[in-house]
Parts: structure tokens; sequence; C-alpha cells
């Protein structure tokens, strides 16, 4: 594996393999590339949750170890690819997705397969997932542009616009799973890029952390964030729920929905163990406004 892939994309690909194992009237999405994205231990679970009796197994493993995280990727992942799909049915011409890590959205949506699709992420998981999708498929999805680059650094548009993204389009951009990584300065920058180029109406589709968590007094630490810091990618930025529209406003965007994955869950989707999906992890949608 390339040096420094991001572990934390693998165990969302991993969630994303174990749900579409179960049988089709079950499960809320089906991802047939997650798989490929898998090593050691994590490939051996996800081929066990295929096998009859396995799927209760892992699950039960799964969420044992790190109650919530499992229900909440799942979840998070039907809200997310149902509102990039409403937003492409909407208008939207192309699609980017911002530390895109194993999202497949690209390929296994069709709405998304029509259009361009700019896959952003650093250096080390983009060229690990190239590596594993040529294993799979021998190709790579011809309407997807894999864009290495690093949210930390200055200058988000340059890559992206130099790629073939386009300024002024109805957009959709996809950021999930990411914010909790970055540092004001980034996200500001980020936000700053998707205002300008994102014509008015494109849509944002992203999750974060609340805030409360991790502030010293804060919620308990829950194992699924001790073991993100475990394995390196520790959780350093939140936002606030209470402040969303204010935050977004600021910034030229007004929000659409913002919900917790547990509000998600106990609002009528069935996922096993979804009852322990924790209130800190919330995924949200928001709307590019006129420039002022
Ligand atoms: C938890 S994974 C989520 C991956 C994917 N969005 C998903 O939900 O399946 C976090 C992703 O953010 C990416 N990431 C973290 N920090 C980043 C940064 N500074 N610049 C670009 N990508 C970053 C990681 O490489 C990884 O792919």
């Amino acid at each position: 594996m390339p040096e420094g892939a991001s572990k934390t994309a693998e165990y969302v690909a991993m969630f994303r393999a174990v749900e579409s194992a179960r049988p089709g009237r079950d499960r809320l999405f089906y991802d047939p590339f997650a798989a490929c994205f898998l090593s050691g231990r994590l490939a051996f679970g996800a081929r066990v949750a295929g096998i009859p009796g396995g799927q209760r197994l892992i699950t039960s493993y799964i969420d044992r170890n790190w109650p919530g995280s499992r229900p909440s990727a799942v979840i998070r992942t039907k809200l997310i690819d149902d509102a990039v799909t409403a937003a492409i049915e909407g208008g939207a011409e192309q699609l980017a997705i911002l530390g895109a890590g194993y999202d497949t959205r690209g390929i296994r949506l069709p709405a998304a397969a029509a259009i361009p699709v700019f896959e952003l992420d650093q250096p080390p998981t983009q060229e690990r997932k190239k590596d594993r999708l040529l294993g799979r498929d021998g190709h790579l999805p011809p309407n997807v542009t894999y864009v290495p680059f690093d949210l930390l650094e200055e200058g988000v548009g340059g890559p992206l616009e130099r790629a073939g993204f386009q300024p002024g389009l109805k957009s959709v951009f996809i950021w999930e799973g990411v914010l909790s990584y970055l540092t004001p300065e980034a996200v500001d920058q980020t936000l700053a890029w998707i205002t300008r180029v994102g014509a008015p109406g494109s849509r944002l589709v992203y999750t974060y952390v609340d805030v409360a968590l991790l502030k010293d007094g804060g919620e308990e630490e829950p194992p699924w964030s001790a073991q993100v810091a475990r394995v390196g990618e520790p959780f350093r930025y939140g936002l606030d729920p209470a402040k969303m529209d204010e935050f977004l406003g600021a910034r030229g965007l007004k929000p659409i929905w913002d919900m917790s994955t547990a509000e998600a869950l106990s609002s009528g989707q069935e996922v096993k163990g979804g009852e322990n999906a924790p209130s800190f992890y919330r995924v949200a949608e928001a709307e590019v406004l006129p420039a002022r």
C-alpha cells in the first residue's frame, strides 16, 4: 500500500462493503467496489460478511468495538447518495468530491456516472484507490478525473480548474468525513472556492463533528473517535449545529438540512446497531447563494 494512505477511508469502505453484502431487499445501498479497497483483516471481515451467518458475526464485532461508527457511516452514505442524485437531477452539471477516499459515487450512482466527476484527495490515498480500481476492472472510470491535492495547502481551486472543473456551472460538492481533519483556515479556503466557482443553487453535501465533542469536558470520548486517533487521524475540527445558519451565511451559503446520524437513524431508516449511533456526527446540505 502506498505509504500514508488513509486508514479511516478504508474503515468507511469496509462499512460500505459489509452493508453491500446484505441481501438486496435489506441493504440501504449497493457499493460493489467497496471491497476492492480493503486489505488484511478488513478484507477478511468483508468476505465473512458475505457468507451465511457472517453478516451478524461481523456487524456484532464492529459494533461492539466501535459502537455507532458503522451504522453512522451507512446512514450518511445513503443520505448523501440521495442528496447528490437529487442535486444532479435538479441541474448540477459536475460533481467534485473533496477528500474522496474510497467514495465510488462517480461510478455507482447512475446520475453521477453521466456527468464529469472530480475527485480530490491526498496523493497516497488517491494512488492506492486508482491501483485498486485498475486491479479490479483494468481501467479507471472515464468520467472521473483524479486531482491529487492536500486541502491544508493554499490554492485548492488551481489544480481542480486545471483538471477541467468549470467555474460558473451549477455543481454539487461532496465533503464527507473530511472537515474534522482540517484547520479553520483550510475549511474557509475551501468554502470560498466553492462559492466562487459554484453557480447559485449549487449544492454542498457534507458531514461534520459537533464541536461539543472536541471541547474539554464535552461529551465523553466515544471508542470511535479514540480509534481514529489511534490510526493517526484524530478529529480536530468541529462546528456548532446551533450556529450553522450564521456560519454558512457569512460564507455565502444557506443551510437546507442538517441532522445527526442518530436522528437520521431514528426517523425510519432501519440499520442494525443504529441505536448506538452518536449524536455528535452530523450530515448536512447547503446551497450556494448568489454573490452579494
Ligand atoms: C474518513 S475518510 C472519508 C473518505 C470519503 N470521503 C468517504 O466518506 O468515503 C477521510 C478522507 O479525507 C482525506 N483527507 C484528510 N485530510 C485531507 C487533506 N488535508 N487534504 C485532502 N484530503 C484529506 C483522507 O485522505 C481520506 O480520504
